[in-house]
């Protein structure tokens, strides 16, 4: 198989984190934090060496303000949830997967938020920011918006906006489920006080763990309550982080697996990484805008994700084809139909192609060859 849906969840998976995930279940898959005996004692040990290795990556001095979560998803709802009140007003990009989106909308739907988006796609960093600016009230509380969108290579001036939000005296929260492992990012330096990160993307871990990233002037409510190992007699969650959000116990194969994939991103150089993927971002667009009836979306954002359509069948229609002739991309709406909407990909959505350090050049010849087949 010819696996371009990496922005769903890379495929395979580095060697080093399936070593990770079996070394965890053989030898270290106790209960971290519920007991005083070696196997617990390790897991403590190895779940600890996670945080602190994804605390750097994220650049995060507080390894004790990495919570893990059952991914990027479970993060965004707990950082929106945990923190907005009646009556605040929320701002959102137009690029925002339904991951951001729904518990928006579910909030307002519930009288108790407003929402507004800003606009990104084609605007310069400073047009993105004027138009940031005008859509803030008394009431704003915090800008939640997408690193980069899930759908196309767009990215958003994420430093910018998190010296903006720090000057209004704003929370800002970021989505970095597409751009981690893909984009720098510096919570302190940009400002973010939440982030969230899912394991199985740009950091090769497996599903069924993600990462909720907080800096110092955020500390949510709790979305669940329950055992956490800490101070049993209380009949409310801890205030202490990261146990406050952590009921229940961890999924530890995935932590092992988030470990794995951090050190073998540690192996390799990001910039040859980046450039890898770019490459095959501008071979790939080339050569698709070569042919007549195809129009890439977004064409400049060049990065990882690339979206494209026919200009006559639809986006299902083609990846069905491609997945004929062994080829795995995702088609239709991506679960972004905001973002859908901001790029007039019309009601079908598109075609997308997102890219790992795996894939290569001679990858993309039979996905052309397909192409011009259909
Ligand atoms: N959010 C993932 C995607 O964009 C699943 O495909």
């Amino acid at each position: 198989m010819i696996y371009f849906d990496n922005a769903a969840t890379t495929f395979p998976k580095p060697t080093a984190v399936r070593d990770a995930v079996l070394d965890c279940i053989e030898n270290w898959c106790g209960n971290p934090g519920r007991g005083a005996h070696t196997l617990s004692l390790k897991a403590a040990d190895r779940v600890y060496t996670c945080r602190e290795k994804l605390a750097l990556f994220v650049g995060l001095s507080d390894p004790t303000r990495i919570v893990f979560t059952g991914g990027a998803t479970a993060a965004l709802n707990i950082a929106i949830k945990g923190t907005l009140r009646a009556g605040d007003h929320v701002l959102c990009s137009e690029l925002e997967h339904n991951a951001v989106w729904r518990p928006l909308q579910a909030l307002r739907r519930e009288g108790r938020i407003t929402v507004d988006t800003f606009p990104v796609v084609g605007l310069s960093k400073e047009k993105i920011l004027q138009e940031v600016a005008k859509r803030v009230k008394k009431s704003t509380r915090a800008i939640v918006c997408t690193q980069m969108s899930n759908i196309c290579s767009v990215t958003l001036p994420i430093a910018e906006i998190g010296a903006f939000c720090r000057a209004k005296g704003l929370f800002f929260i970021v989505d970095a489920a597409q751009s981690a492992g893909h984009l720098p990012i510096d919570m302190e330096a940009m400002c973010i006080d939440a982030l969230a990160l899912p394991a199985h993307k740009g950091l090769y871990g497996i599903p069924g763990c993600g990462a909720l990233a907080l800096g110092k002037r955020l500390l949510p409510k709790p979305l669940l309550e329950g055992g956490s190992g800490v101070n049993s007699r209380a009949a409310q969650m801890p205030d202490e982080l990261p146990e406050r959000l952590e009921a229940g116990t961890l999924p530890l194969p995935a932590i092992a697996g988030l470990l794995g994939g951090l050190s073998f991103l540690e192996s390799i150089d990001p910039c040859a990484l980046q450039s890898h993927e770019n490459g095959l971002f501008l071979a790939a667009r080339e050569r698709i805008e070569g042919l007549p009836q195809y129009e890439v979306i977004a064409r400049d954002a060049v990065g990882p994700v690339l979206l494209f359509r026919h200009t006559r069948a639809s986006a299902v229609a083609v990846a069905r084809k491609l997945s004929e002739n062994g080829i795995a991309v995702r088609a239709g709406l991506h679960c972004a139909p905001l973002a859908h909407q901001a790029l007039r990909t019309g009601t079908e959505g598109g075609v997308r192609l997102s890219f790992s350090y795996r894939n290569s050049e001679t990858e993309l010849d039979t996905l052309l060859r397909i192409l011009h087949e259909i």
